[in-house]
């Protein structure tokens, strides 16, 4: 367990109300919610993990699984999606062989997400790979951006 989620377990808590901010502040510390955080914060409420489950399924924004290494963010805004961004989501996930829902590689080396509006349409569609924004993209661009991070991480 790593330092901040055990600062977090121990912060004084009122009940089961306390679940979803525990929740919220275990997935900071560790960048999703892990397994031992899902039974250590039952232990903490004194609640049954099953009930922690239904809730951390319940609400999309908390992760199950670590992010991958490089985070690729493509905008599902109105602007993105009227120029293309639904092709830009296809082309890389079929680049890194996402399917069946999943958002992140089986290495680890990619979590793809899709965001709505990053507040740069004039660039539309958009894209962000570890935190730099790649605009006015076509599928190809985004398949060779993403192919080019990948041959980097396999030299
Ligand atoms: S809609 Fe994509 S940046 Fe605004």
């Amino acid at each position: 367990m790593n330092d901040k989620l055990r600062e977090v377990l121990q912060a004084p808590v009122t009940g089961k109300g306390d679940l979803i901010p525990l929740l919220q502040k275990a997935q900071e510390a560790e960048g999703y919610v892990s397994e031992e955080a899902i039974y250590a914060i039952a232990e903490k409420l004194r609640i049954p993990a099953s009930e922690v489950f239904g809730v951390l399924s319940f609400y999309a924004q908390f992760r199950l699984r670590p992010m991958g290494k490089h985070n690729v963010k493509i905008c599902r805004g109105t602007a993105c999606h009227v120029r293309g961004s639904p092709l830009i989501v296809t082309a890389v996930e079929s680049e890194l062989k996402l399917g069946g829902g999943e958002d992140t590689t089986s290495d680890g080396l990619f979590t793809v997400e899709k965001i709505a509006c990053f507040g740069a349409c004039s660039l539309a569609p958009v894209m962000v790979v570890n935190g730099r924004t790649y605009g006015n993209l076509s599928p190809d661009k985004a398949r060779r951006l993403i192919r080019k991070i990948a041959e980097e991480e396999h030299v």
